[in-house]
């Protein structure tokens, strides 16, 4: 499959349904609405939603029942991104190739636009269509429990609890599973609850999603350490400088090329319920996410 074709034709799809959902930037409060745009469309990879509606593909779903979801799923992330670089969070200068949402427009508005960003993930949601095992009350539970205070929010809170400290390799794999996995993870059980999977197709796809999940932070972390500001289009080497808990600080940069390679390996292996075809664009995407440069 072309790889580079498939993803760009999943994310003008994500972005015309992004912007069709958010209140255009003329929209009182016109500051906060344009702080939302700027940092939804800046250019991010739309990972979590295109992960949403291949999982959709894969248990035979149409994208169009799963997009709601895979939209919501970049509010939340995107959200969550405006937050983490707050000068009270990660005090980052450059995101997505731009200046960060609080340098534009101010701390106060960043904060402001990071809430109306979850909060509208919520009303994106409530749009969706219910598939006969997944009504929408379980596909809003799903997204809150993900980004709420036992998962991305615990993840968050260890990560700034951690900073200078020496972590043990469990305490940052709690970090890491919950700051990340748990929504990429979420990503792509929404795309099979709208494609109303059955509970073992559910079950395998949790786990490709938990796997891929904690594989991504862990290559984040390593791009971190070995690429520039201007391939990642946000500032790189701050791990160190902020004396974060990451893997290569852990274990090491090998060894956390390593742990990506077989966390992607059982990614991989958790698909093999389903036929290959169908599986393609996941295994895919596992592929890409592991050799990504940013
Ligand atoms: C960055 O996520 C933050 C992490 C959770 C590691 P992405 O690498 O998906 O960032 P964008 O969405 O492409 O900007
Ligand atoms: C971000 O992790 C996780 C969330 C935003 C939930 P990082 O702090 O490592 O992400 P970057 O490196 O700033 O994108
Ligand atoms: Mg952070
Ligand atoms: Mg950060
Ligand atoms: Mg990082």
């Amino acid at each position: 499959m072309n790889l580079k074709k498939y993803l760009q034709i999943r994310q003008r799809k994500i972005d015309r349904a992004l912007d069709g959902y958010l209140p255009k930037a003329n929209t009182k409060p016109v500051t906060l609405h344009k702080a939302m745009r700027y940092s939804l469309f800046a250019g991010g990879k739309r990972l979590r939603p295109i992960l949403c509606l291949a999982a959709a593909e894969a248990c035979h779903g149409s994208i169009d029942n799963a997009l709601p979801l895979a939209c919501s799923l970049e509010c939340i992330h995107t959200y969550s991104l405006v937050h983490d670089d707050l000068p009270s969070m990660d005090n980052d200068d450059f995101r997505r190739g731009r200046p960060t949402c609080h340098k534009v427009f101010g701390e106060g508005i960043a904060v402001l636009a990071g809430d109306a960003l979850l909060t509208i993930a919520f009303q994106i949601v409530s749009s969706a269509k219910a598939a006969p095992r997944y009504d929408v009350a379980i596909l809003l539970r799903e997204i809150a429990v993900a980004a709420g205070s036992q998962k991305l929010i615990a993840g968050q809170v260890a990560d700034l609890e951690a900073e200078g400290k020496n972590v043990k390799r469990d305490q940052l794999q709690f970090i890491h599973e919950n700051k990340t996995a748990a929504i990429l993870k979420s990503s792509v059980r929404l795309g099979a609850m709208s494609a109303n999977a059955d509970p073992k197709k559910l079950s395998a796809i949790t786990r490709f999603g938990q796997r891929l999940g904690l594989a991504f932070q862990i290559i984040d972390d390593i791009l971190d350490v070995t690429q520039t500001s201007e391939i990642l289009g946000k500032s790189a080497g701050k791990d160190v400088a902020a004396k974060k808990a990451t893997y290569p600080a852990v274990i090491g940069l090998e060894k956390s090329r390593a742990e990506a390679r077989r966390l992607t390996r059982q990614a991989h292996n958790a698909l093999s319920i389903f036929n290959n075809s169908d599986a393609e664009p996941l295994h895919a995407l596992a592929n890409y996410l592991l050799e990504r440069e940013y």
